[in-house]
């Protein structure tokens, strides 16, 4: 098989899908229109408002196989990936499986009293019910959760760890049907429809490993480095939390701070809390704070005697004490 090539920004948008078709899923999925004419892959993506380079790397992770030692960029738009793993919900749920479980009703011959044909309807049924479960659980929980994250906010019960070790690969029961209609199915004279729904059902199969593989591979890790990064501003947050607790609860226990040294020069010198608020740039409620902090540190409640204290400590000369007496 020759190297598929890895398709970049000035390519243009129709050389690519005529490249490789199934690209026109991952068009729709990114909400991208068809009619885009000699327009490059860039240039549609622009005027649609999609993440180019997000677009690219699902389109090229596709179109070469899913290699496993496939190393994502670190500029995958989250939002943008997951509005593209939210349209293929949408594409399965509500079109593809339904539409294969209506050409499967006319494919079946339903005259003829067959058990295979029933057991195969039954087995289709619960197969969708699975998928329903899957992608409901997807939407509901793993999205909402990254939704949050990209906010800033982590849910601490959760992990994308715990999605990967229960994700599962829901186009394997397909396989299993897909294998049970070729082996086991009876002859029948609507053989041409039947083979129109087993190709349908290969499409669909081939589409779910696809979907399921962008998720592991480029969606997981991307929500892994987001749940980094949102810890580690969490870190320096509390770190910065913890200084600024610290000096506080220093300057509660310790010596005085420079501020409250201020503070008492301009208590003794006569001033207001108001005007040692405007003198210090500070507000009238610190003012009073840092006052309490002092006569609590001092052990002088008195304006006197914290002039005694200013002057003893050579904070004031006595020439600027006023004294209030
Ligand atoms: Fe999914
Ligand atoms: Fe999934």
């Amino acid at each position: 098989m020759s190297k598929k090539k890895t398709y970049i920004p000035t390519d243009k948008m129709s050389d690519i899908i005529c490249d490789n078709y199934s690209l026109l899923q991952v068009m729709s999925r990114f909400g991208l229109p068809l009619g885009f004419g000699d327009y490059t892959v860039e240039e549609v993506c622009q005027s649609n408002q999609v993440d180019c380079l997000t677009f690219l790397e699902v389109a090229n992770f596709i179109n070469t196989h899913y290699p496993r030692t496939y190393t994502p960029s670190e500029k995958i738009s989250i939002p943008s990936l997951m509005g593209y793993l939210k349209n293929a919900h949408h594409y399965f749920l509500d079109f593809q499986l339904p539409s294969i479980r209506r050409k499967l009703l006319e494919a079946i011959d339903c005259s003829t009293d067959n058990e295979v044909t029933f057991l195969i309807l039954k087995f289709f049924d619960s197969y969708v019910q699975e998928v329903h479960r899957h992608m409901n659980y997807e939407d509901m929980y793993v999205f909402t959760y990254v939704e949050n994250l990209l906010k800033g906010v982590k849910d601490e019960a959760y992990n994308i760890d715990m999605f990967v070790r229960h994700h599962d690969h829901i186009d394997e029961k397909l396989t299993e049907l897909k294998n049970s209609i070729i082996k086991y199915y009876p002859d029948s004279r609507k053989t041409y429809v039947m083979n129109a729904v087993l190709f349908d059902i290969f499409n669909c199969e081939k589409d779910l490993a696809s979907h399921n593989l962008v998720e592991d591979c480029l969606f997981v890790p991307a929500v892994l480095r987001l749940e980094c990064e949102v810890a580690n501003q969490a870190n320096t947050y509390n770190q910065l939390e913890q200084t600024s607790s610290d000096k506080v609860e220093k300057s509660a226990s310790d010596e005085l701070s420079l501020r409250e040294k201020e503070i008492i020069t301009c208590v003794v010198k006569g001033l207001s809390n108001k005007e040692i608020a405007e003198h210090l740039f500070i507000s009238v409620h610190t003012v009073i704070t840092h006052r309490r902090n002092i006569a609590r540190k001092l052990k002088i409640h008195s304006p006197t005697l914290l002039t005694v204290y200013a002057i003893v400590n050579k904070l004031v000369d006595i020439s600027e004490v006023k004294l209030n007496i």
